[in-house]
């Protein structure tokens, strides 16, 4: 009788826990996100770590890979200071061609430097594609200053104290990140010969100009540009938009006044030099604003462009084959 009893409890214990647990569909096939890290953090910081948990959040069952140099993180850290970025793009891309995930092709979110480098992949190798890239308070033409260092962010200081030695240098075009986006208005006969990386990606010297960047970039389904409104880190701050300040004896007005040149006036944009001015004029480049300063990523900056470009549902997942993929797992 006794082991009846517990027999029957037991049998109640599993229908009961079967009743319990509702009946959970898998979640449906979502377009995959990358997303690269900016300066002076890593890939897995506490604070990426986090923001990757919000997006899977908004987008139950997102595939994200976050970039990375090394799998260590003081050294990934380290990279974002240190290196040749046109060399840190080549391990990139065999990164991201080594993810079966991705193969299909995904959307990025760069924030800060990682989204000019986001938009380096598209325009360099794009294969597998990015579909919509946003990129928060980058640099993408460039900074005509250094980046502030707070006072114990030792490979920043290390990075600035050596960039002191000259920016434009072929030791600090191969070995100094920041320098490798660094655009002097007042010197940009030196940025032209030297910039080994922005130069390159901006096809702004003609002799050097790459129509296969413009071609890729105009493949994008939408680029969006998010500046920072207090933005104090990247000067100037407009170069989020594509925004920066003239050279001097050329637009700008007397004295030392700087003139800030918007994308629309830019001749990269008029000339499309990128491919940016036939996206734009497709409707596909927005220029977002979040309040704040560099990369204070408050959720209403944030959530509405990561509900509204990433995670989309894969097309090539008709209904059909939905039903198939149910069928099987069921
Ligand atoms: C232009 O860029 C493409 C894509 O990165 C590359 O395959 C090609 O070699 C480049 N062409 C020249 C002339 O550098
Ligand atoms: C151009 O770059 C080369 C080395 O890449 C350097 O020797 C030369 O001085 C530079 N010229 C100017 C005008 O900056
Ligand atoms: C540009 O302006 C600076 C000072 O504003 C002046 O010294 C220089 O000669 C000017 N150069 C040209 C080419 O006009």
């Amino acid at each position: 009788m006794a082991r009846l009893l517990s027999f029957t409890i037991s049998l109640l214990a599993v229908v009961s826990y079967v009743l319990s647990t509702p009946l959970r569909l898998p979640d449906a096939p979502r377009r995959p996100l990358v997303i690269w890290h900016g300066l002076g953090d890593s890939y897995a910081s506490p604070g990426m770590l986090q923001f990757m948990e919000l997006i899977k959040e908004v987008h139950p069952g997102i595939f994200i890979h976050s970039i990375r140099l090394d799998e260590d993180l003081d050294k990934d850290q380290k990279a974002g200071f240190f290196g040749d970025v046109n060399e840190q793009l080549d391990l990139v891309n065999e990164q991201i061609g080594a993810i079966p995930e991705l193969q299909g092709g995904f959307d990025a979110i760069g924030f800060s430097q990682g989204g000019q480098f986001l938009r380096a992949y598209v325009e360099r190798y794009n294969s597998p594609p990015i579909n919509n890239l946003i990129t928060f308070g980058s640099q993408h033409m460039g900074v005509s200053d250094l980046p502030m260092c707070s006072r114990w962010d030792i490979f920043c200081n290390l990075a600035r104290r050596a960039a002191r030695g000259g920016v434009y240098t072929q030791w600090a075009q191969h070995n100094l990140v920041q320098a490798q986006y660094y655009r002097d208005p007042d010197q940009l006969d030196a940025y032209l010969n030297s910039s080994s990386f922005l130069a390159s990606i901006n096809n702004e010297v003609p002799e050097r100009a790459n129509g296969t960047y413009a071609a890729h970039l105009a493949t994008l389904n939408t680029l969006v540009l998010v500046l920072f409104s207090a933005d104090k880190t990247v000067v100037p701050k407009e170069s989020a938009w594509f925004g920066s300040y003239s050279a001097p004896n050329g637009s700008r007005r007397g004295g030392d006044e700087k003139v800030m040149v918007p994308m629309r006036l830019q001749p990269l944009y008029a000339q499309d030099w990128i491919g940016l001015r036939r996206l734009d004029q497709a409707g596909r480049v927005l220029l977002e604003t979040c309040e704040g300063e560099h990369m204070q990523l408050a959720e209403e900056c944030w959530r509405p462009l990561v509900e509204r470009f990433t995670g989309g549902l894969l097309e090539e997942y008709a209904p059909s084959v939905w039903d198939e993929v149910l069928r099987v797992q069921n």
